[in-house]
């Protein structure tokens, strides 16, 4: 009895210097172990009365619950003092910024076009439009004839087009493919749009390359008129230029539409009185758009008879150049640093 009445304070003495998981195990065992004076004592118990077995038995069995909840308890502060450690050895510092800045490396930035991108998708978005995506490699179906434009069509020659070698597929030309993904996938009423990279096989120059992006935008229902397509283009277009823009409607032919529309936007540079920029016309040629016509509407498995709808294509690149004045479309895909880092860096 003795012997168990000192323990507890002999151990929690040896308790406070531990400081190592290690070190704190073997004293775990040199107490409660095999070989420690606990299991000295349960061994000459036999020696001891009825009475005395008791009252030792129950003592020893509180002193060894006692001291595996103290190395419980020392255990845990001890692993969560060597994460502490290695959280400190390991610390990471994520204001290094500056220093990268100093030692002349850029921080990331968006491309323009992306800005612009993000931008009108946005303006889309708080009218109510989805925002779709669709595939760079398309087939015929999709970037033609579910368009109005059979194999047979002249049209098909407006698009320069890169072919696979199967002759079946092809990069997409337009963002239009997307109107015929988008329909099939949902019933009217529906209005979204879909951005994105295209194709066309053309000589570069100032204002071409053979990679360019546009945006598609489609609205269908029960009674779509013109005037709701002036009045998104003309929202659109305000938000975009940050000034009350006028638009115009021209006639315009496009297979997938009819009537198809050229929608000009009067100068912002002179204001319609005439320069350079316009081509002393006060008008520029902005948006290509129309009432979706009706093969498109049933290659989309809606019903003509029921629904109309308009559609437009966004030149992204154009609107890019407009807003930051670059005169070289090639600009763009140059992946020149000391271009690309002059917009929204992060
Ligand atoms: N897909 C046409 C192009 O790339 C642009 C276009 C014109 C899209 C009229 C339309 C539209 O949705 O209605 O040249």
């Amino acid at each position: 009895m003795q012997v168990l009445e000192s323990l507890l304070d002999n151990f929690k003495t040896e308790l406070n210097s531990i400081q190592k998981i290690a070190d704190l195990l073997n004293l775990k065992s040199k107490y409660i172990g095999k070989q420690g004076p606990l299991a000295d004592v349960m061994k000459n118990i036999k020696d001891a009365t009825p009475e005395e077995k008791r009252t030792l038995g129950s003592k020893a069995n509180e002193l060894k619950n006692t001291i595996e909840a103290l190395v419980s308890a020392k255990m845990l502060e001890l692993e969560t003092e060597e994460i502490n450690q290695s959280l400190l050895k390991n610390k990471v510092d994520f204001s290094l910024t500056d220093t990268v800045l100093d030692k002349g490396l850029q921080a990331a930035g968006l491309h323009p076009v992306t800005i612009i991108q993000q931008e009108i998708e946005d303006i889309f978005i708080s009218m109510g439009f989805e925002v779709l995506d669709g595939p760079h490699i398309e087939d015929e179906f999709h970037n033609f004839e579910a368009l109005n434009i059979p194999a047979t069509h002249p049209a098909r020659d407006m698009q320069d087009t890169f072919w696979f070698a199967d002759k079946k597929h092809l990069l997409r030309t337009h963002t239009s493919t997307i109107q015929v993904r988008g329909m099939k996938e949902r019933k009217p009423p529906f209005r979204f749009v879909g951005p994105g990279k295209v194709f066309r096989c053309e000589r570069t120059d100032a204002s071409h390359e053979m990679v360019f992006h546009q945006l598609e935008g489609m609205m269908v229902g029960e009674n779509v008129s013109v005037g709701n397509l002036i009045y998104f283009m003309k929202t659109l277009l305000t938000e975009i230029f940050k000034k009350e823009v006028e638009v115009r409607l021209r006639p315009g032919f496009f297979p997938f539409v009819e009537p198809g529309f050229e929608l000009d936007i009067k100068c912002l540079i002179c204001g319609g009185k005439g320069c350079s920029v316009c081509k002393h016309v006060g008008w520029v040629e902005l948006l290509p758009c129309g009432m979706v016509h009706p093969n498109v509407l049933k290659a989309g498995g809606i019903d003509p008879e029921k629904n109309n709808g308009f559609a437009f294509g966004l030149g992204l690149d154009r609107l890019v150049m407009m807003r930051y004045g670059i005169d070289d479309i090639r600009h763009l895909h140059s992946g020149d640093l000391r271009f690309n880092s002059q917009f929204k860096t992060f």
